[in-house]
């Protein structure tokens, strides 16, 4: 029987790694974390991270070739195949801080496999990390070797949260990366019998180890440049008065753009996306690249100035300030269908209210007060480090309440904002939130949910991302 092991129960190494144990029955895959808490949350019912489909095919395998431990050196010296998909955050500190990757919790899982292996392993790479880091991780491995052949393949995982078990099932592609000897291929080839399970032979896709690398990170700057090259067509549909869901399926009808990762928002959020093209940017210029860098950077920008537009509207539409107004906010994940707050816009959107001394009151379906607080209390870039992932006082933001029902949220306050595309939030009965809420009501729509003009009979100022303007916001244009 083949052997996986995966380091790292996070949002990619745990459904990923259930997929292949309920594709393939033949193989057992044990998955290893350092963090207890989150493994004890594995073998319960109430799983760590909240993704559709997840708890079914769980329930099917765990406990029959399916095991999550903490055991991590057992788990890895009897594995054959060793997945490393520890996170990978954007350094904090020291050389390249705020841009390059941390590879600090790579290296220490890549030693540990040193120390403990006792047979051939296959390491694959499931972390998106910079390019070449094959070549490091290889350096480290074979300098401690004891005589052990170790093949690094780079296998990056292209799920997207809320809807990472449809991927798993069906992905557009595997991308699996080698060596070109013949160890190398013999390494992929062991891999892609694994995917081979259920991945048709066409979708896998094998190329050489810096090729994959760099895939993954090209994958998500590209994605990422679609919604920021989106975002700015918002800004200037709302200067023109052109609408921007009909110009998103104009263009998208056009078969080379295509419809996909057109939706204008508040923002995009999540772990990877920022991240990984920091990392890019910072990779450019170590390579001398600095247009490169530039334009790469610029996605960012484009992202930071959405959030801050979002801000300045709403605080511009309600007299220039929000001092002492209650806010509530619809939605603090970063996408819906998950409880995934890393990078959130609704972070930067809430702080920015906050700074102007707004008081919000938060509603989202499947994020924790505990979660919200602390994310509101966390500097940037902290939230990927492991040391956020264990349980700690948050320093609790006072001007914050968090309620479990959106018409709680919105009883008595000023204005609302959708943060988040939870489909709930298309149904709720406007009418009654309007009828609680103070007057002129304000209902700010970062991701574009709601009918306006229903909103706008009921009675409400809105606002919808990239739409012709309410007269009302016309008369009190936003700073910049
Ligand atoms: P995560 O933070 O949810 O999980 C990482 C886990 O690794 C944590 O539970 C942590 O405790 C554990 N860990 C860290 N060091 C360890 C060690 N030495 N030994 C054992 N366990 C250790 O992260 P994630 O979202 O699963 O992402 C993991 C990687 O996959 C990152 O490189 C990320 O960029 C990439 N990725 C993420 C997504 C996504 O949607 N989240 C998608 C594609 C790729
Ligand atoms: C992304 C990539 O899609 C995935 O392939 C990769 O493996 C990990 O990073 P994820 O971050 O989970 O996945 O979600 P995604 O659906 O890409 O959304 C990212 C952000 O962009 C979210 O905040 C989402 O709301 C936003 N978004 C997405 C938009 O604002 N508009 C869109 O049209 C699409």
């Amino acid at each position: 029987m083949v052997k996986i092991c995966c380091i790292g129960a996070g949002y990619v190494g745990g459904p990923t790694m259930a997929v292949i144990a309920l594709k393939c029955p033949s193989i057992e895959v044990a998955v290893v974390d350092i963090s207890v808490a989150r493994i004890t949350a594995w073998n319960s019912d109430q799983l760590p991270i909240y993704e559709p489909g997840l708890d079914e095919v769980v329930k099917q395998c765990r406990g029959k070739n399916l095991f999550f431990s903490t055991n991590v050196e057992k788990h890895v010296s009897e594995a054959d195949i060793i997945f490393v998909s520890v996170n990978t955050p954007t350094k904090t500190r020291g050389l390249g801080a705020g841009k390059a990757a941390d590879l600090t919790y790579w290296e220490s899982a890549a030693r540990m496999i040193a120390d403990v292996s006792k047979s051939d392993k296959i390491v694959v790479e499931k972390s998106t990390v910079p390019v070449k880091t094959a070549e490091a991780i290889e350096k480290i491995l074979t300098h401690n070797s004891k005589g052990i052949n170790y093949q690094i393949l780079s296998n990056p995982e292209f799920l997207a949260e809320g809807t990472a078990i449809e991927d798993l099932f069906s992905p557009d592609r595997v991308l699996i990366g080698g060596r070109e000897t013949p160890d190398g291929q013999r390494a992929i080839k062991a891999l892609k019998d694994v995917y081979a399970h259920w991945v048709p032979e066409d979708r896998i896709i094998c190329t050489n180890l810096w090729s994959a690398e760099l895939s993954k990170l090209a994958a998500n700057a590209f994605l990422a440049q679609r919604i920021s090259s989106v975002n700015a067509m918002s800004a200037l549909c709302e200067a023109t008065g052109a609408d921007v869901s009909q110009v998103s399926h104009a263009i998208g009808k056009d078969t080379r753009i295509g419809p996909k990762f057109l939706n204008s928002s508040v923002g995009f959020g999540g772990s990877c996306f920022q991240k990984d093209i920091l990392n890019l940017v910072y990779i450019c210029e170590c390579n001398s690249l600095t247009e490169v860098a530039n334009y790469w950077k610029q996605v960012i920008k484009v992202n930071d100035y959405q959030k801050s537009r979002f801000v300045n509207r709403v605080v511009s539409s309600m007299f220039n300030t929000v001092s002492g107004k209650k806010i509530a906010i619809l939605g603090f994940a970063f996408k819906k269908d998950t409880g995934d707050t890393r990078e959130t816009p609704a972070i930067d959107v809430c702080n920015g209210l906050l700074g102007d001394k707004a008081w919000l009151s938060i509603y989202d379906p499947q994020v924790t007060e505990d979660q919200i607080q602390r994310d509101l209390a966390m500097k940037k870039f902290d939230w990927d480090h492991p040391v956020h992932l264990q349980p700690m006082s948050p320093t609790s933001v006072k001007q914050v309440t968090v309620v479990w029902d959106a018409y709680e949220a919105t009883k008595n306050a000023h204005g609302l904002c959708i943060l988040t595309e939870w489909d709930e939030f298309k149904s709720l009965d406007f009418q009654r939130i309007f009828d609680n809420m103070q007057k002129p009501a304000f209902v700010f729509d970062g991701r574009n949910v709601v009918n306006a003009d229903k909103l706008r009979e009921i009675g409400f100022i809105v606002y919808s991302i990239g739409k012709p303007l309410d007269p009302w916001l016309k008369d009190m244009p936003a700073m910049a």
